[in-house]
């Protein structure tokens, strides 16, 4: 990376996906990527936030300034730029006076609760000049690389189909409570963004969706001691009422005329079904469970190639950068531990995103990039309500919203009069 100066950056929520990100920033240093420095850490749980300043000086040499608002780290100017990993709910409220006082905003996914939420953080980027990227790791990994490049090839000729499917688990909080709170951003989208991220990396910009959200397990078991981000109804003790959808059922069509059958139903202790898989009129490819370093596969006819053989079919392919760095210039596939590598998939977006900051170009996946991956999403169950098929740019642009215009009165962005 070319780094012309260190990048003051500050990390606002220091909860589980924060801490990630610091071990990542850690990881960044370990490979001598620099351009940047952890100037501050931010929240309201001084706990929380003291935790992770031990943890950048630990990882990184320096402690942080140690904040319990953002308003507050905004005004201080002790930043540039701003990692923004609270709950969803609250990105824009965030972001939005951010970009305006010209700080830089790299938001974890789902960028905004709402499409008019993204809206608001994408406008006040594009007013301020200040750069929006939206935090999406999956696309960074191996497997997901390697695949981009076998559709790039053509060697699979049209893509007709692609089937996403991640179905099974049981009634447990996944994660954190306020996945499951409708106002909150629940799991639907909060998994969804990644599979439309994917979809668009892979395919294309998507142009119409049918489908149903839906809420597969109404109580969900909550674990511990675990970080809420709103208030929870109990169903009885230590169970929680989820009011967000935990389910999508959905069919979507790309821009280039490629189907995309979508299943995600994280509940059921029955078999887990996962696949990845791409069906061309030459072929087909599965691509592997993200995270995992499997193989990817590609069949044509009696060929089946993976590995060393599928690399060498589109000319020797190779990963580069902070990339090749962490996983090896043929590391697309590995055995490494979960940490690892989920340390090594962040570090590659945030080293985008310093590069962004450092070189005045855009980030792999920009505000509109984090907009179009929830539109996709919500793209689902307005469809639902309205019967059939909708465009995803009727969505992306505000013009059907009735689905989410609840959740946008409830958090203030829908008033009566707009
Ligand atoms: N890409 C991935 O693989 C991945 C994985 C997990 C989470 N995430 C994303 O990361 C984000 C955070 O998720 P999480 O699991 O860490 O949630 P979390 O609930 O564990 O942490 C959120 C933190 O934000 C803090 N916070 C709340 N209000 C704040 C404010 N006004 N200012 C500063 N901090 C505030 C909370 O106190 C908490 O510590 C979400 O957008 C989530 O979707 C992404």
């Amino acid at each position: 990376m070319a780094a012309v100066s260190d990048f003051a950056i500050g990390l606002v929520g220091c909860g589980g996906m924060g801490h990630r990100h610091l071990r990542s920033y850690g990881a960044l240093r370990s490979v001598g990527a620099n351009g940047f420095k952890l100037a501050a850490v931010c929240d309201p749980r001084r706990e929380a936030a003291e935790h992770a300043a031990d943890l950048v000086e630990e990882l990184l040499g320096s402690r942080p300034a140690v904040f319990a608002s953002a308003e507050e780290l905004i005004a201080s100017r002790v930043v540039e730029a701003i990692d923004l990993v609270t709950e969803p709910s609250i990105h824009h409220q965030i972001a939005v006076p951010a970009l305006a006082a010209g700080i830089h905003v790299l938001s974890e996914k789902p960028l905004g609760v709402t499409v008019r939420a993204c809206r608001e953080m994408v406008d006040a980027a594009a007013s301020s000049g200040a750069i929006l990227a939206t935090a999406e790791n999956y696309r960074r990994d191996g497997p997901n690389r390697l695949a981009r490049a076998v559709i790039d090839s053509g060697i699979l000729g049209d893509i007709h189909l692609m089937i996403e499917s991640n179905i099974g688990g049981d009634n447990g909080v996944l994660i954190s409570p306020w996945r499951h709170l409708r106002e909150k951003g629940s799991i639907a989208l909060d998994m969804g963004v990644h599979y439309t991220d994917i979809f668009a990396y892979l395919l294309g910009d998507l142009e119409r969706a049918c489908g149903v959200a839906f809420i597969a397990e109404p109580g969900r078991v909550l674990a511990g001691a675990m970080v809420s981000g709103g208030e929870v109804e109990e169903l009885a003790p230590g169970v929680m009422r989820a009011t967000g959808d935990d389910s999508l059922v959905a069919l979507y069509e790309t821009a280039g005329g490629a189907l995309i059958q979508l299943t995600y139903l994280p509940s059921g202790p029955g078999r887990k079904w996962i696949q990845r898989s791409l069906h061309g009129r030459n072929g087909s490819m599965s691509v592997p469970f993200d995270r995992t370093g499997g193989a990817v596969v590609v069949e044509l006819g009696e060929r089946k190639l993976s590995g060393a053989e599928l690399r060498a079919e589109l000319g020797d392919f190779r990963l580069h950068g902070v990339t090749a760095d962490f996983f090896g210039p043929e590391g697309t596939e590995y055995e490494l531990p979960f940490a690892e590598v989920d340390a090594a998939t962040i570090a590659i977006e945030l080293d985008d995103f310093i590069g962004a900051l450092n070189e005045g170009r855009a980030p792999e996946v920009d505000g509109l990039g984090g907009l179009l991956a929830v539109a996709g999403v919500w793209a689902v169950a307005e469809s639902r309500a309205l019967g059939g098929f909708v465009q995803i740019a009727d969505i992306a642009d505000g013009t059907i919203s009735s689905v989410q215009d609840p959740i946008d009165a409830a958090i203030g962005l829908l008033t009566k009069a707009s």
